[in-house]
């Protein structure tokens, strides 16, 4: 079945414009796959991208604890942080794990959850005493040194102070499945 739509153009004649119905449904098709395409790509772009345009703002320290809270040589703890991010032009308040450890000097230590290979989140194993990371198997001493997998470094260690009495961290992010540490934010 086709349509004829008939015009006068700029010189003053006819102009016939023929729709079949082929043509039409085709180019309805094309429109919502291009469509779905741009759509579908958002979410990809942002997981490629993240956290590269993810800048940490604001107060620059998170709380961790209090001192008191940790034992010296005890096994990791794990505490759920938060701080401000910059998300492109939005302050978004982030949440991220890390791991305390206490060493014997007093002194402490601070892991980030966010595993160096590709990024899953490392939980530590009371019964085998290490880290293990679900997604691709790396295995890391409590330390945070790598024993096995994929991981190409161990555990990202991040700045940490106490202040009142307060245990602080300040939270970074790090590229992905590379030898060294590089920060991103
Ligand atoms: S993301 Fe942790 S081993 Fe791959």
């Amino acid at each position: 079945m086709q349509q004829e739509i008939h015009r006068d153009n700029i010189a003053g004649n006819k102009d016939v414009i023929v729709i079949n119905r082929r043509s039409f449904f085709g180019a309805l098709l094309a429109i919502g796959t291009a469509g779905m395409g741009a759509l579908l790509s958002v979410p990809v772009l942002r997981y490629v991208l993240y956290p590269l345009y993810a800048k940490a703002s604001g107060a620059e320290w998170s709380e961790v604890g209090d001192v008191s809270e940790f034992a010296e040589n005890a096994t990791p703890v794990r505490k759920t942080i938060t701080f401000a991010q910059l998300d492109g032009w939005r302050e978004v308040v982030s949440a991220q794990s890390v791991y305390v450890n206490r060493k014997s000097d007093g002194t402490f230590e601070i892991l980030s959850a966010i595993c160096p290979h590709l990024g899953c989140s490392v939980s530590w194993q009371a019964a085998q005493t290490d880290f293990v990371c679900p997604c691709h198997g790396s295995v890391f001493q409590a330390d945070g040194k790598v024993i096995s997998g994929p991981s190409p470094r161990g555990m990202d260690r991040l700045p940490t102070r106490i202040k009142n009495g307060k245990l602080q961290v300040h939270f970074e992010f790090f590229r992905s499945n590379v030898p060294n540490k590089e920060e991103l934010s």
